[in-house]
Parts: C-alpha cells; sequence; structure tokens
C-alpha cells in the first residue's frame, strides 16, 4: 500500500527559523505553521523569492514545529532559496507525492549525494535502520553528518559496492545509481528525483513512461519500485531519438 499522495495538501507563507552549511548544501528550516510533514519521500514545492516557479524539495528533516530542507545550490532557483536566512519568507506547498513505504522488516537506507535529502527525516521514522552513503567527494560527503553512523563511500568506490541486497532497500540518489540499486534489488524503492513544474498534477512537464502508460511522477512517485525505474523510459529521451 502506499502513500496517500493529497493527504493533508496544503499551501502556507512560511517564516525562515534558521539555515546553516551542511557541507556545500545548505539546510533551510522553516516554521511549520499548518503544513503535515508528510510521509518520508514525499515532497514540497518552495518558491525562490524572486522566482515565479516553485523547486521540488524533499523534506529532509521534521524537527518539532519545523520543517527543513537541504538546498544543493546549483541554479538560479536554488541559490535564493540557500541563500533565506532566519526571518525570510518562503511559499511552501505541500506534502506532495508518494513516499517510501515504511512496513518493511529489514530496511537498508541507501542514498548518494543531494539524494541523502529525504533519508534523516526517513531515519527517524524507521528508527535504527542502517545507512549507506556516496559521495563524489570528501567535500560533498561532509552532508552525512545529518545521518550520524552512516556507512561513507567516496568516488571512485560505488554505493552499490557496499550494500547487502538482500536487505529491503530504501534509496536516493542520481538516476545511474538508482537503476544500478534497482538491477541489484529489483523491489527495492527508489525516489526519483525529476524536474516538476507544479508538483499536482496539472502541468505534465514531470511525464515518464511507466509499464507502457505515460505517468506524472509528481503523482505517481517520486518513489517506486526498481523494476519500474528499470523499464521507465523519459518521454524527452524518446522524442530525441524519434
Ligand atoms: Fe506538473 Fe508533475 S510537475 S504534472
Amino acid at each position: 500500500m502506499r502513500c496517500p499522495s493529497r493527504s493533508g495538501l496544503r499551501r502556507e507563507r512560511l517564516s525562515v527559523t534558521g539555515a546553516g552549511p551542511v557541507g556545500p548544501y545548505r539546510l533551510v528550516r522553516v516554521g511549520r505553521g499548518d503544513l503535515d510533514p508528510g510521509e518520508p519521500g514525499q515532497f514540497f514545492m518552495l518558491t525562490p523569492p524572486g522566482h515565479v516557479l516553485p523547486r521540488p524539495m524533499s523534506l529532509c528533516l521534521a524537527p518539532p514545529g519545523e520543517l527543513a530542507f537541504l538546498i544543493d545550490p546549483v541554479g538560479k532557483g536554488t541559490r535564493a532559496l540557500a541563500a533565506l536566512g532566519e526571518g525570510d519568507e518562503v511559499d511552501v506547498l505541500g506534502p506532495l507525492g508518494r513516499g517510501y513505504r515504511l512496513d518493511v522488516g529489514r530496511p537498508l537506507l541507501v542514498g548518494g549525494g543531494i539524494g541523502i535529502a529525504p533519508l534523516p527525516y526517513l531515519a527517524a521514522r524507521l528508527g535504527d535502520a542502517p545507512i549507506v552513503l556516496g559521495f563524489r567527494s570528501e567535500r560533498h560527503a561532509k552532508a552525512a553528518a545529518l545521518l550520524p553512523g552512516a556507512q561513507i563511500v567516496v568516488d571512485p568506490v560505488l554505493v552499490t559496492e557496499a550494500l547487502d541486497p538482500s536487505r529491503d532497500l530504501l534509496a536516493c540518489g542520481p538516476e545511474p545509481m538508482l537503476r544500478a540499486v534497482a538491477r541489484i534489488a529489483p523491489e527495492a524503492q527508489v525516489a526519483w528525483e525529476a524536474p516538476m513544474a507544479c508538483g499536482f498534477g496539472a502541468c505534465y512537464g514531470c511525464v515518464v513512461e511507466l509499464g507502457g502508460h505515460l505517468r506524472r511522477l509528481c503523482l505517481d512517485g517520486p518513489v517506486l519500485a526498481g523494476h519500474e525505474v528499470l523499464a521507465a523510459s523519459d518521454v524527452s529521451e524518446r522524442a530525441a531519438a524519434a
């Protein structure tokens, strides 16, 4: 049974309660208002100051009264979000999408790069689950401070070399990593992070082909079964190949 996708969905303008660096990323905390944190793996749409289009962000942590998001400042919008400071305000819509199933017997959390973003909240909800994280540099690996006790590998070692495929894998990271995890464990739960313009099914900007049907990742994902990701083809790739 997947998590409900629209439960508790609200939009609010929230105040930033704090922000700070985590390796090359930035953790931005906002007052929760009346927003529901939702399930791990669900996401929120945050509108950067001075921008029209919001950006999808997995919930990283849900401390009492707050929501926290891990931002990778790689573009104009994410740089604007990363520049938020205490007392600033930001529009937040969520929770959105389908999160991880938590009814797993022997979980192993697997994250790569900024894909570790949903894992702290997932780890808090699951309790004492082991964690394997992969990063492309020691500088990026500093973000593992968000997940104390995690096993860390750094490029050229791959995270897939360090995981136990007999466990229930819950993964998030770049698409090549997700596909590698899915090849090892087709039943793994993998969060496929894709560009999203609306987050709630209106724009069709996140469409992928799953099982022969065009599906919107913001509604049917971002958490999918590994075998679904292996069988999926991106519409833009198919168009380019046509
Ligand atoms: Fe708009 Fe999915 S992001 S339909």
